[in-house]
């Protein structure tokens, strides 16, 4: 596992999407496992910026997401779909056809699930899987428990995640209580993994996913586990490390 910490935003980010256009150098057709939260932002706005000047091509690549919330209105702002348009999709060369976000409106969620999987498993691996931590050390919406899933599967949203994300919506009655997630082991099929942390308040998870034991109660620390694993942390974030 590499481990990096900056000191500055800037660099934070120039790392997080070069690492992303030299894999598109050298692979086109890449396979990008892509995250929303917080922590990529800066990253997908760099890349917005690099491929705005020419610098890196997204027009063969493909992406799978890996969660949205179920039940959110089609175009609701805080619908994981709408947040990638947003973010990144719109304002790149990707076709929006090869982007993927699981549907949260599916009439059937176990079919959506089973279906997302199969084309996982058609198209992958992912070349470079992106990831977030919550502050339980969920990875994807991955919650710690007695045990995990590996593949996609609809959770229950536990409720410190739920008002983590109240931030994002009118009060805490409107975030959603379920999502579809991508499982633990449809993410550590991807080739290679790039955890992004940021906050001084995500310190703690950090230094137990990195270096604590491997459980299911610290879905993150299953990373331990991944021969390619690199993780990008603002100094906030690495403080214990
Ligand atoms: C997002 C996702 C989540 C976030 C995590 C960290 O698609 O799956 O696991 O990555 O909650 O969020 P931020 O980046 O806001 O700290």
């Amino acid at each position: 596992m590499n481990i990096y910490t900056f000191q500055h935003e800037a660099d934070f980010n120039a790392t997080g999407a070069g690492l992303i256009a030299s894999l598109l150098h050298t692979k086109p057709r890449a396979v990008l496992g892509l995250a929303t939260g917080s922590s990529p932002i800066g990253i997908y706005q760099r890349l917005i910026e690099m491929n705005q000047k020419g610098l890196v091509s997204f027009a063969k690549a493909s992406s799978y997401n890996l969660d949205e919330y179920v039940g959110l209105p089609e175009g609701h702002p805080e619908s994981y779909r709408s947040f990638m348009n947003e973010k990144l999709f719109n304002h790149i060369d990707i076709k929006i056809e090869n982007t993927h976000v699981p549907d949260g409106n599916a009439a059937d969620l176990e079919a959506e699930c089973q279906k997302y999987d199969a084309m996982l498993e058609a198209n992958g691996p992912v070349d470079l899987q992106i990831l977030g931590i919550g502050h339980n050390g969920h990875i994807g919406f991955n919650e710690p428990d007695e045990s995990l899933i590996g593949g996609t599967h609809v959770v229950k949203l536990q409720e410190k995640t739920r008002t983590a994300n109240a931030r994002f919506f009118p009060s805490l009655d409107d975030v959603p209580t379920q999502a579809i997630t991508m499982g633990v082991g449809s993410i550590l099929k991807a080739k290679q993994i790039m955890l992004l942390v940021r906050g001084e308040d995500k310190a703690e998870i950090v230094k137990r996913a990195l270096t604590g034991p491997i459980t299911s109660q610290c879905p993150a620390s299953l990373l331990q586990c991944h021969p390619n694993v690199v993780v990008l942390l603002d100094q906030g974030a690495g403080r214990l490390i």
